[in-house]
C-alpha cells in the first residue's frame, strides 16, 4: 500500500544497522512527508480486514483496558478499537508528528521512537505494531521495549513482513522484513507464549506468504 513512494535497495538494512540521529531525522522527515498522502498512509482502515480482526481475537475485549498502537501512523487500527470499545483507552505512539496530527482526539498521543519509549515498564495492558516495527532498524530493542512496557500476562501482537519474500514490493533503504523465527526468537526473550502465522487481507483468501502475525502473551 506505502510501496510506490520508495524504490527498491537490493538488500533489506542489516540486522545489526544503528537508528543513528541522522537516520531517525531521515526517517522521520519521510513519514513527515508521507502523512500528507492519504492513499497510501490512509486514516482508516476496513474492519472487515484480517489484520485487524486477528488483533481483536487476540487482544481480547479492550474495554476498560490501556493499548498501545505502536508506530500507530494515522492511528486506523486505534481509532477503530476505540470506535467499537469506547472505554478502552487507547494510545499510539510514532516517529512523525505529522502522522500523528491525523490521529482522532480521544487517543492519545506520543511523539517518540518505539526503540526508546517513554513509557514505564507495565504501564500496558496490551500493545501492538502494524507494518511499523519494519521500519525501527534496530529490531531487538523495539521488541524489548514493547515487551517491556506490557505488563505481565498482557499480549502483543505484532503484523510485519515476511523476509522470505523481501523484494516483492519496494522498500526504503532502511526497511527490514522478518522470518517467523527471527521475530519469535526475540519476543521469547521476553514472553511466556509465543507463536507467529501467515495471514492475507482477507479470511477466505489463502495467504499468499507476504504478511505474518506474530502474537504473544508476556
Ligand atoms: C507503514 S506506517 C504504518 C502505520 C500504522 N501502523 C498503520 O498500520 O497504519 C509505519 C509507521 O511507523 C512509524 N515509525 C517508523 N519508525 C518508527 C520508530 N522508530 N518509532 C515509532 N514509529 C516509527 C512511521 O512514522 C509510520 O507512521
Amino acid at each position: 500500500m506505502w510501496r510506490r513512494l520508495f524504490s527498491k535497495p537490493a538488500e533489506a538494512a542489516p540486522p545489526d544497522a544503528r537508528l543513528t540521529p541522522e537516520l531517525r531525522a531521515r526517517i522521520q522527515a519521510s513519514f513527515d512527508e508521507s502523512a500528507q498522502d492519504e492513499e497510501h498512509f490512509p486514516s482508516t482502515i476496513d474492519p472487515r480486514i484480517y489484520h485487524v480482526k486477528l488483533l481483536q481475537e487476540h487482544l481480547g475485549p479492550l474495554n476498560g483496558k490501556r493499548v498501545l498502537d505502536v508506530g500507530c501512523g494515522k492511528g486506523r487500527f486505534a481509532r477503530l478499537f476505540q470506535e467499537q470499545e469506547p472505554s478502552a483507552e487507547m494510545w499510539g505512539l510514532d516517529i512523525s508528528e505529522e502522522m500523528l496530527r491525523y490521529v482522532p482526539s480521544g487517543i492519545r498521543t506520543q511523539a517518540g521512537s518505539m526503540t526508546d519509549m517513554p513509557f514505564a515498564a507495565g504501564f500496558f495492558d496490551a500493545a501492538y505494531a502494524t507494518e511499523s516495527l519494519e521500519h525501527a532498524v534496530e529490531i531487538e530493542k523495539a521488541v524489548a521495549e514493547m515487551c517491556r512496557v506490557v505488563k505481565t500476562r498482557g499480549r502483543i501482537a505484532i503484523i510485519d513482513k515476511n523476509a522470505e519474500q523481501w523484494g516483492k514490493l519496494a522498500t526504503p533503504e532502511w526497511e527490514r522484513w522478518f522470518t517467523r523465527g527471527e521475530l519469535e526468537r526475540l519476543l521469547r526473550k521476553h514472553c511466556r507464549e509465543v507463536s507467529s502465522r501467515f495471514i492475507s487481507y482477507w479470511e477466505d483468501v489463502e495467504p499468499d506468504g507476504l504478511f505474518l502475525a506474530w502474537l504473544a502473551v508476556k
